[in-house]
């Protein structure tokens, strides 16, 4: 006979985001068959941060998380979001009692990567100028060059995408050669995704990249760092997706794209009405 070990043995892991990009850790988390209980929390109602105030994401990005984590009994986070994390990890972190993992523009394994010299950043607009990002070039770019644009409306475009839409083609178009037209841009032959949406738009950026470049991105890694932190935790099963969470009340195209994912239930979280 087969002993099923209960499912409320598994870790809870709440992964968060703006929005969907969530999603594309979720991918690196199943790829990864890490034996977990997963919940994406997306903060619909306020997204996209990448065009927020820094004041207005620190005060709502620790408030979300705690409302997530309540919700959901997590043991461990994941803040799968480059935006949050670059600006406000270190307040998440003094707001909860449980593990909590950054997704931070991967400099490290792309400075590894290069050929040239050169490295593309592509990240929201805030993630390219955050103190947060100098010091990771500073530290783990190994002295190569990098090169930063900040993309308006990728993200947006990858959710339209998700929902089954046609993204405008101008924000892929925009986002390319924002990177690569700058001085020096001819020599970039790493693209570092410095967002959680872009993987899930990967194949159009490419696409518009006439010359092959290593595209890396933190899933990966985050999944890998999830794995280490609960290791002795885990069931050798894959992943179970739980629960879709969202601050928006889910509109039915973000419904649809989390059921259509593999979540069991999609609900509205109610966060404090003062944010
Ligand atoms: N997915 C988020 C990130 O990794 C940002 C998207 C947004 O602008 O809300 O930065």
């Amino acid at each position: 006979m087969v002993r099923m070990k209960p499912l409320k043995n598994r870790p809870h892991v709440l992964v968060f985001d703006s929005g969907l990009g969530g999603l594309s850790v979720v991918n690196a988390i199943i790829n990864a068959r890490l034996g977990v209980d997963l919940f994406h929390l997306a903060d619909t109602a306020y997204f996209p941060y990448g065009e927020k105030a820094d004041e207005a994401l620190i005060l709502r990005v620790p408030a979300v998380i705690r409302a997530g984590i309540e919700a959901t009994s997590a043991d461990l986070v994941i803040v799968a979001c480059n935006t949050a994390s670059t600006l406000a990890l270190d307040t998440v972190r003094s707001h909860v009692s449980i593990p909590v993992v950054g997704v931070v523009p991967a400099i490290k394994p792309a400075a590894a990567l290069t050929q040239t010299g050169t490295i593309g950043l592509l990240a929201t607009p805030k993630t390219v100028t955050r103190s947060y990002t100098d010091q990771l070039i500073t530290e783990f770019g190994n002295g190569k060059q990098v090169l930063r644009h900040g993309a308006v409306g990728l993200a947006g475009a990858a959710e339209a995408k998700l929902a089954g839409e046609t993204p405008d083609p101008e924000i892929f178009k925009a986002a390319i050669s924002g990177l690569l037209d700058q001085k020096g841009g001819d020599a970039v032959d790493v693209i570092v995704l410095a967002c959680t949406h872009y993987p899930l738009v990967q194949a159009e950026l490419e696409a518009l990249v006439p010359r092959p470049v290593t595209w890396v991105d933190s899933g990966e890694a985050i999944a890998r760092r999830a794995a280490h932190l609960l290791q002795d935790q885990m069931d050798p099963e894959a992943p179970t997706l739980r629960r879709g969470l969202t601050t928006g009340g889910a509109d039915e195209a973000t419904r649809r794209v989390l059921l259509g994912f593999g979540f069991q239930t999609v609900e509205a979280l109610s966060v404090s009405s003062q944010l």
